[in-house]
């Protein structure tokens, strides 16, 4: 390569370099995207680090270079002490022996044989949240979610276990982002290990029962499928995996489900619209898997929702070769994190970005679609997330039925302004105020 010059940007502070800035300033990456664009250099976690924004950044990353980049080279250590030896921080081989495994639990035939068990679940906790009138919504989905991932995907019925359990999680997902990985008694990070390992025993025992007796569930799936050799995997292999997927199958539908309430409840002429939509559909019958293709208004508020609070704000990545855009070159070794958030946010794509507006998606508009790689909650390429339509269906399932026969007023006082870590949440968690809807 002859043109070796570094992408623009600051290292910050010796040592600390912008982790400060990083974790503190929710408008960091736009300010340097104003500044330098699609590719700037600064340190975090005690590392170079090169940011990449926009969809031909992205698409860099995600799909036409993805061999340049390392997931487990990536993802700062406290995610792979927390997050163990699973999908999330393998490469290569390993990772595409064992997503190909674990494919078959997240197909369309199994996902059909899921929607029971989601809309029995989301039917038990509308019932509940008609009794409460008043609750916090990100609280109450943390709850559902779990129970949804815990039963479709380990075959264990929600129950009071699944309380402690979601607790341990909750505990687990703080210590990702600590910024250190001292496991002192009472530090953030301690704490989270001492939830992984209570969690790690617990997932052990439903694998080695799953291992004497499969059932329908995910985990049965995974005990039984077999790669080219005739191999499955291991009781560790199989605790890690079932704990990524319980982790990664609740915190992030849960932080989308709590904006959509709260995006509607804030437009009342959505709310409306979607809910017409609804009422219309309910008219030739019950919820089905049929109808939940059938809504094309739902759908676009799903991809403004996606487009305005993605739960996770972007990638990590190690760069184990060395490459070049824009004309700027980046050494192997360093740390890449391409941005969701940032691409998100970029007037070329989106006018007005900040404007909450499900109608960029309509047929007219379609703001995504000039550009690949402008929507990408889900990440893309061939690492998307493996959960994409397990997400969807489950989301579509709670809000169709929101949309049916309740409604909710956000109630005073309290604060709802985004908090991005360690995923994006209103500050207050969202208090409403839920009632069943009187249809004239
Ligand atoms: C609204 C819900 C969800 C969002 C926004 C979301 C987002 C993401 C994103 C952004 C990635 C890629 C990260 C990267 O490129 O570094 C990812 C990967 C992944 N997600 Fe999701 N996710 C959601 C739900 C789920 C669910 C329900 C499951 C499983 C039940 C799941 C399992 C996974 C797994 C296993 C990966 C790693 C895939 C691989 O490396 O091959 N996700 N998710």
């Amino acid at each position: 390569m002859n043109n070796k010059q570094l992408p623009p940007g600051s290292i910050g502070l010796p040592v600390v370099g912008e982790t400060l800035a990083f974790l503190l300033d929710p408008q960091f990456i736009q300010k340097r995207y104003k500044q330098y664009g699609s590719i700037f250099k600064t340190k975090i976690i005690g590392r170079p680090t090169v940011f990449m924004i926009g969809p031909e950044a992205v698409e860099f990353v995600l799909s036409s270079h993805f061999d340049h980049f390392s997931w487990r080279e990536g993802w700062p250590d406290t995610f792979k002490l927390l997050l163990g030896e699973s999908l999330f921080v393998q490469d290569g081989e390993e990772h595409r022996r064992n997503r190909r495994l674990m494919m078959p639990a997240f197909h369309s035939s199994a996902l059909a044989r899921y929607f029971t068990t989601m809309d029995a679940i989301t039917q038990g906790y509308l019932q509940k949240w008609e009794q409460k009138r008043e609750f916090i919504w990100f609280d109450e989905y943390k709850q559902l979610t779990f129970d949804i991932a815990s039963e479709l995907l380990l075959g264990t019925k929600p129950g009071a276990d699944s309380v402690r359990l979601s607790q341990l999680f909750d505990t687990l997902t703080h210590g990702l982002f600590a910024l250190n990985t001292w496991t002192l008694p009472g530090s953030k990070f301690g704490r989270a290990i001492a939830a992984r390992n209570q969690l790690l025993e617990h997932l052990a025992s439903v694998v080695r029962q799953r291992q004497q007796h499969p059932t329908d569930d995910a985990l049965s799936l995974l005990v039984q499928a077999r790669d080219e050799e005739g191999n499955g995997m291991t009781l560790q292999e199989l605790t890690a995996q079932s704990m990524l997927l319980l982790f990664a199958g609740h915190e992030t539908t849960t932080s989308m489900l709590t904006w959509f309430c709260l995006e509607l409840g804030r437009h009342p002429e959505v709310l409306q619209r979607a809910r017409e939509e609804q009422l219309h559909l309910a008219s030739s019958g019950a919820l089905s898997l049929e109808q939940i293709g059938q809504m094309p208004y739902l759908d676009q508020i799903f991809c403004e929702i996606e487009r305005c609070h993605q739960p996770v704000n972007g990638g990590f990545r190690g760069v184990v070769k060395p490459f070049e855009f824009n004309g700027f070159y980046v050494p192997a070794g360093w740390q890449l994190l391409y941005s969701i958030l940032g691409t998100h946010q970029l007037e070329e794509i989106y006018p007005q970005p900040e404007q909450f507006d499900p109608d960029r998606f309509g047929p007219q508009r379609q703001e995504q679609k000039p550009k690949h790689f402008s929507l990408i909650a889900f990440g893309g390429g061939p690492r998307i997330c493996l959960g994409i339509a397990f997400a969807k269906l489950e989301m579509k399932i709670v809000a169709a039925h929101l949309l049916r026969d309740y409604q909710w007023e956000i109630t005073a006082r309290q604060r709802l302004e985004p908090v991005l870590i360690p995923t994006r949440r209103p500050k207050d968690g969202l208090r409403v105020c839920f009632t069943r809807f009187e249809k004239n």
